[in-house]
């Protein structure tokens, strides 16, 4: 049998995503790969507390060469952004390049970018008025939301919608099924030898 792909999930609030991913390891629908690390870049964050509840180590980001170090030092082979809310540099996106993949809560190209994170995102695409919106799994590369994309799902934007009632929406109907359905993929594909 192919030995679990080690994989960081970076955090930087609720926690959410991080919450799904590990729900899809213990009901088998991630079995190629194990979170074996989750880094906060806010100590504060309930996320934290999700992965400790869930027997997880966890560390607060100081520096990012410091990260860099603890990365390489607990043998990760994947980073999963979720819901992590700070833009990384181009030094730490090329030690790990095509090892990190970010969700993103919009149909990237729309509503992406730098200024474009958590709720931000719904008042954007609710002051614009389009009618679907949805979810984006992608690589991360230098440009901010630019990666290859791996999945996307659309959901419908209903009258009346607050951002808060969409991003709900958001997640339930497309966040919380594809991150953990990109996780395994890419894991598998890792432990494989492909990417
Ligand atoms: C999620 O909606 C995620 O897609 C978004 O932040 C939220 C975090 O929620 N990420 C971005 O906007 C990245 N640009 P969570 O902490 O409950 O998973």
């Amino acid at each position: 049998m192919l030995k679990k792909t080690r994989i960081a999930v970076m955090v930087s609030g609720g926690g959410t995503n991080l919450q799904a991913i590990i729900d899809a390891q213990k009901s088998g629908i991630i079995t190629s790969g194990e979170i074996t690390l989750v880094v906060s870049n806010k100590p504060g964050a309930y996320a934290l507390e999700r992965a400790a509840s869930n027997g997880i180590d966890t560390y607060i980001m100081d520096t990012e060469e410091a990260l860099i170090e603890k990365l390489r030092e607990e043998g990760i082979q994947l980073v999963v952004l979720a819901g992590f809310l700070k833009i990384l540099s181009p030094t730490f996106i090329k030690a790990f390049e095509n090892r990190i993949i970010n969700i993103h809560p919009s149909l990237i190209p729309s509503f992406c970018g730098k200024g474009a994170y958590g709720l931000h995102v719904h008042e954007m695409a609710l002051e614009y008025g389009v009618k679907v919106t949805g979810a984006t799994v992608h690589f991360v590369n230098e440009i901010p939301d630019g990666g290859a994309i791996i999945y996307q799902k659309a959901v419908e934007i209903l009258d009346g919608d607050t951002p808060e009632v969409l991003q709900k929406r958001v997640m339930e109907e497309a966040e919380w099924i594809l991150l953990p359905r990109a996780v395994e993929e890419i894991s598998a594909k890792i432990g494989r030898g492909e990417i």
